[in-house]
């Protein structure tokens, strides 16, 4: 991307520490943001190896760096070196946003907020809602806390280890005491007759899908018009696929990164994003 800064000792220092990071969306999608809005602000992206971590973060506070988006492998390593973590990132056990007070680092996660503004584009009341999550890795944490909290009825949550199931409600039980009666574990091969019948949303956090070729993880064609179904991969899968054969609501990824963006973007500068320039900038 093509951009014009005034650089100056005035310009403020953003980033996205990864390894890899160089296929990183972020710069050229926040960039957007600071341009439109004209902040004088510059966004890069800082490749960090693991054992780099705690030095890259420290070099947020030696340079003055206003803020930065983590992302694999650090989400959750990233979390022992901040100053403070805001509420969610205590639940999921990642952080993806690290804002910088003068010295004090605060570390978010709004992939929980990303995930359920988009969601809300398709259903924008939750409330009572039975939704079937598959997978229960560290996405799957961010999109459950942002679920709860909008007052789903069930979370039927399936995956091959259903020990990691378990382990999401006993780490859960602070934010509701219901939470034994809200996520419910299930195998893979109860989805079709005692979890699709019941459901009114399905969402995928696995990786599976993003090859064409991957085993789908239960009878696709089982799924009905009423289901609304989201994969966070940033591409039509073949769920999506079969969801939009069928008539549904569906929708991929591309939402939840644009959202969770958005809002990294307003905790930093306490402005308003700019939606519509920064899909402008992720659709490119
Ligand atoms: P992320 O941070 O993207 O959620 P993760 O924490 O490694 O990544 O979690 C990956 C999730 O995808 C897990 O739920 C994993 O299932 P297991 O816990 O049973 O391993 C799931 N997953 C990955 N490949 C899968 C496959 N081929 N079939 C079913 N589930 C799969």
């Amino acid at each position: 991307m093509k951009l014009e800064v005034d650089i100056s000792g005035n310009t403020d220092i953003y980033g996205i520490f990864g390894y890899p990071v160089k296929h990183s969306k972020s710069p050229q999608f926040q960039t957007s943001a600071f341009s439109y809005l004209n902040i004088p602000a510059v966004y890069l992206p800082f490749e960090v190896k693991p054992e780099d971590l705690e030095k890259a973060v420290e070099s947020i506070k030696v340079l003055g760096i206003k803020g930065v988006n983590i992302t694999v492998p650090h989400k959750e390593e990233v979390i022992k070196y901040l100053n403070e973590v805001s509420e969610e990132v205590k639940y999921i056990k990642a952080c993806n946003t690290i804002k910088n007070i003068d010295g004090y680092l605060i570390g978010y996660n709004t992939d929980a907020e990303g995930f359920i503004t988009g969601l809300k584009q398709l259903i924008p009341n939750l409330e009572g809602k039975k939704v079937l999550v598959l997978g229960a890795g560290g996405a799957s944490r961010a999109i459950i806390y942002s679920l709860i909290k909008e007052g789903v009825d069930k979370i039927y949550q399936a995956n091959r280890t259903l020990g990691k199931v378990f382990k999401i409600i006993e780490d859960f039980k602070p934010l509701t005491k219901f939470i034994e009666e809200i996520i419910l574990p299930i195998s893979y091969d109860k989805i079709e007759c005692c979890v699709l019948p019941y459901v009114d949303i399905i969402v995928n956090t696995t990786s599976v899908g993003l090859n064409e070729e991957d085993k789908p993880l239960f009878d696709y064609s089982k799924i009905e018009k009423k289901h609304i179904v989201i994969d966070i991969i940033y591409k039509k899968t073949p769920l999506l696929k079969a969801a939009e054969n069928k008539g549904c609501q569906w929708q991929d990824g591309l939402p939840m990164l644009l959202y969770q963006g958005a809002k990294a973007f307003e905790i930093w500068t306490g402005k308003k994003a700019p939606i519509d320039v920064m899909k402008k900038a992720l659709l490119k």
